[in-house]
């Protein structure tokens, strides 16, 4: 529960920019039913989870001597509004060249000249970075499918076992991606079949071996789009028998809109672009099949690994605010496709992902804190799309019993609305303004005013606002959740909560609001 009133202004919304509003759009919405129609599972309270690149972790956790306080706090903000920690998957493409030894320190890595890393050997002292995560939170304990070699994976499993223990490991995955193996670690000839083969002998075998519980794997982890030309889904696993022996517990592939991995797609990571309702919408469309089939078998389906930009983002583009509105609508979309939890990537630049890409080494533009000063980013802090993860955890709640549908509105296409019920009462609605506010844009740039009077109960509604200079803000202590900033992951000004006027909503471009009917 948030226990933030002492302090807080009740605003009455607008009354300092009604004098500029002359472009202001009416917006009238499709009737919305007071009990969930159209909508989602029930929301999972660690909708918006996290996946930290697996040789970073220590530089986001810290260890027992040396915890990472901003971490720390940030999370803590996120327990404040759900009741629960994200779960977290320390994973992506650095494990799958990873060995534990029981006796190596915390962590020792091979970098090439450039800062690939080609090895990570870890030790028992790696685990004093998970101190700093919520008790609540559980693992994805990702291990090394990469390498071919079974031992790799039994041991990083133990350890796991012995340093997480299995009242917070949640599941285990093998490998990163492995439909991006070949023609690497795997021939060129590598299929969905072999996949779905490897992974049925394995989980066979460390089933036996360290006496795992059924139905503990996180099968797929796949990184290419399921277009019908993909190599590999949850579609052709389940098809070729994954869960014959009932090792699944959970599907996951990995969703990266726009790439800097080549220059052809890093052309067109613009942000124009990303924050986009109908670009955002149409490819998470493309996960539909794969939801359903996970689905059908009673298995969950989660996006293990997500950002907007894939090869660790865009300078300009993901660590600006806009990173936040793409992550608003993503999340808020994926939920009303009823992806169990999506696991936002918190990484570092691997220049061993591609041999033309953008970016050099360094914490990724996208990551939604930078945890310890670097000379790309300075201080360590919360980025600019640290809010999202306000927005969408208060949008689900505490509850464990929230659904949530989209609000077509298909004649403002960049306006996203989404209704979420609570135990089946209509109790809360987000509304993004995707249209583009730069920060260099003239003041009038106009508004919408959405109408909700039809729905508010009670002794009226609040709303609280997301918003920042512009659409390309990259100062964190300028960007604001209900009026506050986090930059040191700590609520920082006075917290503003707003009050409808006359039943509505003003949203200015490049802007979201939540409202609590
Ligand atoms: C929007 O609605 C308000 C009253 O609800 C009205 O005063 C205003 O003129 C309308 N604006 C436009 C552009 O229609
Ligand atoms: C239900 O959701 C789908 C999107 O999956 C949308 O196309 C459709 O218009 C929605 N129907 C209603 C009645 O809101
Ligand atoms: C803990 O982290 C600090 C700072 O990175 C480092 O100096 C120290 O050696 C670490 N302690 C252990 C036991 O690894
Ligand atoms: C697999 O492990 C062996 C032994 O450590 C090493 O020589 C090899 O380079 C590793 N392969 C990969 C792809 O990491
Ligand atoms: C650590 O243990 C491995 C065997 O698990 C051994 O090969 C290696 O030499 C040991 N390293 C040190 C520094 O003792
Ligand atoms: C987890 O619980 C322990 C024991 O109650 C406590 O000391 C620790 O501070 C908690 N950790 C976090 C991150 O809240
Ligand atoms: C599991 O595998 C290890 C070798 O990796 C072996 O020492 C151990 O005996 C095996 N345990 C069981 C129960 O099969
Ligand atoms: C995304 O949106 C833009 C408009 O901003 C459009 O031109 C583009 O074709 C869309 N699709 C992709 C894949 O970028
Ligand atoms: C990002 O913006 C800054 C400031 O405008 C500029 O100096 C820098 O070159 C830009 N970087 C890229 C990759 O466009
Ligand atoms: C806003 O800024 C972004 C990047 O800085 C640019 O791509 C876009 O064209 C600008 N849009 C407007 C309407 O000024
Ligand atoms: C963040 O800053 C506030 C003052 O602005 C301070 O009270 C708080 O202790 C700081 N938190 C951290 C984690 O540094
Ligand atoms: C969103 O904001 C823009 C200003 O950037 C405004 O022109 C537009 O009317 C607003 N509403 C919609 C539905 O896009």
């Amino acid at each position: 529960m948030l226990s933030q009133t002492l302090g807080t202004v009740f605003a009455l919304l607008g009354l300092a920019n009604y004098s500029w509003a002359q472009a202001s759009q009416n917006v009238s919405l499709p009737q919305i039913s007071s009990s969930p129609s159209n909508a989602s599972q029930i929301l999972d309270p660690r909708l918006a989870s996290l996946s930290i690149e697996f040789s970073y972790l220590p530089s986001f956790g810290g260890n027992l001597s040396n915890p990472n306080l901003l971490t720390k706090e940030l999370l803590q903000r996120l327990v404040e509004r759900t009741g629960v920690g994200p779960d977290i998957r320390p994973g992506g493409i650095s494990v799958d060249s990873s060995m534990y030894q029981a006796n190596a320190s915390a962590l020792e890595l091979d970098e090439s000249p450039a800062g690939g890393i080609y090895r990570t050997v870890f030790g028992p002292a790696y685990y004093e970075s998970f101190a700093v995560f919520p008790n609540t939170s559980r693992y994805v304990i990702d291990v090394n499918l990469g390498n071919n070699t079974i031992q790799y994976a039994r041991d990083e499993i133990q350890a796991a076992i012995d340093y997480i223990g299995w009242d917070k490991i949640y599941a285990l995955e093998l490998g990163n991606e492995a439909d991006q193996y070949p023609p690497g670690s795997r021939p060129s000839t590598w299929a969905s079949s072999d996949y779905t083969a490897q992974f049925l002998g394995w989980t066979s075998i460390l089933s036996r071996n360290l006496s795992l519980p059924p139905a503990i794997f996180q099968a797929g982890s796949f990184a290419i789009d399921p277009t019908p030309t993909a190599p590999m889904t949850t579609v052709s696993i389940i098809q070729e028998g994954v869960d014959s022996t009932n090792e699944v517990k959970v599907f996951s592939q990995h969703t990266y809109q726009y790439s800097t991995c080549d220059p052809v797609r890093n052309a067109i990571a613009t942000l124009p672009n990303l924050i986009n309702h109908q670009n955002i919408t149409a490819y998470l469309d493309l996960w539909k099949p794969q939801i359903a089939a996970a689905h059908s078998i009673g298995k969950e389906f989660v996006v293990g690994e997500y950002s907007s930009v894939s090869c660790s983002g865009k300078e300009n583009v993901t660590d600006t605010f806009g990173q936040a509105l793409w992550l608003a609508d993503t999340v808020l979309y994926g939920a009303f496709l009823s992806i169990s939890r999506m696991y936002l990537h918190q990484g570092a630049t691997l220049v061993l992902q591609s041999g033309n890409q953008a970016n050099s080494a360094g914490f990724s533009w996208y990551d939604l804190w930078y945890p310890v000063p670097s000379d790309r980013y300075g201080s360590a802090r919360a980025s600019p799309s640290f809010v999202a993860y306000l927005l969408i955890t208060e949008a689900v709640g505490s509850s464990g019993q929230s659904q949530i549908s989209l609000i077509p509105t298909p004649s403002n296409p960049q306006l996203a609305v989404y209704a979420i019920w609570d135990n089946s009462i209509l109790s809360r609605m987000a509304i993004l303004n995707l249209s583009t506010r730069n920060v260099t844009s003239s003041q009038d740039a106009g508004e919408v005013v959405v109408d909700l009077s039809e729905y508010v109960s009670g002794s009226g509604a609040t709303v609280k606002r997301m918003t920042a200079p512009g659409l390309d803000s990259k100062d964190s202590s300028l960007v604001t959740w209900a009026g506050q900033s986090y930059e040191n992951g700590t609520a920082s000004g006075m917290e503003v909560i707003e009050t409808l006027q006359g039943g509505s909503v003003t949203v200015k471009g490049s802007e979201g609001v939540l409202v609590f009917l």
